[in-house]
């Protein structure tokens, strides 16, 4: 039976039934909803509305609900019903006949589905920051592994400058650090309580809203009815905190994807989070990582289409909010499951490190280094980015790299060349001269190693 029968004398159709129902996936709201109910029924007992007993036979009413939903015993299907809201109170009236009836006092599934949603986004705020902070130490983890590896740095996928392999990791471990502080920040704002706001206008009934909103843990209730049954900025916050970190782990992906590939060699990826060929017997594809790439399609989406959704919307409820359940819930458990799978493909993977070394040693890396030379020897940075440039040329004509010609032919591009330039050459050398605060350097990255295992082991 709709909650709403009275003022009608026919049936939805089934039709409408398809398009009007969310009970087949607000479901995942009925802990939220029942503790939320639980709240309210001693709200309504502190406003004189429920008698102490009305108040016990729900609330132990409610609790045996919340029980089965745990154990995921509730048969939400079976049921018909038009939502989780609707869902919950018909169990009651089942249970307790008028006494259920009366629970739905001086509330609005207007306010009830705002505090419910708020509540399913905090806990998963919750353990999507455990993941994430998972995700941080697997990259501390394979960055200490491998401390002294050398990569190749790029920029416009060329080699640009030598790296340690530590040094990509920490790049990583400050972007998801941003996410989880984007996290924190979104929380701060949703932290506050609708229930008590009715369907629009507020409660008639003598309600605490300050004592509601402490007993969901809250910080205080919101500030006005209007907006807090109309507002889901939280889930767009959440949408967009979830895109920039499938981003993150989409670059990351990226680079992993090539740094596996047969042309790099930099790498090999477990067996675990890799998948074969149905034809071709030599493969072994890095599926995992594809797939963190592939899904920011689905979370991208999500957060457009919320934001689609939302921008026409007279105050206050509209139906077509009932549309921000569905792509929120898929983004969180697409984004939950390639912080897991990142932390998997990490632990996984070994680095070639030899290999590593030979391409860092390719490509002209250490040109910029040869310019700074120049400079150490009072040559222009301009001149000496033009001298090493033609540097270039020469090694490329004998098919060799800078450091292989021989002093004579050095010299013969500028006179301030001297013996002391082949170790200015070698590969460590421009490495550790970026010792800055920020830079590639081993000390430096031993430090910043050193700082994030620090932070996390406070967390
Ligand atoms: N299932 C609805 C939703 O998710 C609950 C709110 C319904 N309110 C209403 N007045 N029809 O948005």
């Amino acid at each position: 039976m709709a909650l709403w029968g009275g003022r009608f004398a026919g049936n939805a159709s089934s039709m409408f039934k398809q398009v009007n129902d969310s009970l087949p996936f607000d479901n995942v709201l009925a802990e939220q909803d029942l503790t939320g109910s639980i709240v309210w029924s001693k709200a309504l007992n502190n406003a004189g509305v429920l008698t102490d007993d009305e108040q016990q036979q729900l609330q132990a009413a409610l609790e045996e609900l919340r029980d089965q939903a745990r154990d995921g015993e509730l048969d939400f299907a079976a049921s018909g019903e038009e939502d989780i809201h609707s869902f919950v109170e018909a169990a009651l009236i089942d249970k307790l006949g008028d006494v259920g009836r009366k629970l739905h006092t001086g509330r609005s599934r207007n306010d009830q589905v705002a505090t419910d949603f708020r509540l399913w986004v905090r806990e998963h705020v919750r353990s999507l920051r455990s993941d994430l902070t998972a995700l941080l130490r697997a990259l501390l983890s394979v960055a200490t592994r491998h401390q002294q590896a050398i990569i190749p740095g790029y920029t416009h996928l060329q080699r640009a400058q030598p790296i340690l392999f530590a040094h990509w990791c920490l790049a990583y471990v400050e972007m998801f650090k941003r996410d989880i502080s984007r996290l924190d920040d979104l929380s701060k704002r949703l932290n506050q309580c609708p229930l008590g706001c009715g369907a629009l206008a507020g409660t008639t009934y003598p309600v605490d809203r300050h004592d509601i909103a402490e007993s969901l843990g809250f910080a205080g209730p919101t500030l006005n009815s209007l907006d807090a049954v109309s507002d889901r900025d939280f889930v767009l916050e959440l949408l967009f905190t979830s895109s920039t970190s499938m981003m993150h782990l989409s670059r990351m992906a990226e680079d992993l994807i090539f740094y596996n590939s047969g042309e790099a060699g930099f790498l090999q990826l477990g067996d675990e989070v890799t998948s074969g060929s149905s034809l071709m017997p030599q493969k072994k594809n890095p599926d995992a990582l594809e797939l963190m790439r592939g899904k920011c399609g689905r979370v991208f989406g999500a957060l457009q289409a919320l934001l689609v959704t939302m921008k026409g919307l007279p105050l206050a409820y509209n139906k077509d909010m009932q549309e921000d359940k569905e792509g929120a819930i898929d983004a969180v458990a697409q984004w939950h499951t390639c912080l897991c799978i990142a932390a998997e493909v990490l632990d996984s993977l070994k680095l070639n490190e030899a290999r590593c070394r030979q391409a860092a040693s390719q490509g002209f890396a250490n040109a910029t280094e040869l310019a700074d030379y120049l400079v150490s020897k009072g040559v222009p940075f301009r001149t000496g980015h033009d001298i090493a440039g033609q540097a270039v040329v020469k090694a490329l004509e004998h098919g060799c790299a800078i450091e292989d010609l021989a002093l004579s032919t050095l010299q013969s591009i500028c006179e301030h060349i001297d013996e002391d330039v082949y170790e200015v050459l070698q590969l460590e050398y421009g490495l550790n001269k970026r010792n800055i605060l920020g830079g590639t350097s081993s000390e430096t990255v031993t430090q910043a190693l050193y700082r994030e295992y620090e932070t996390l082991d406070q967390q």
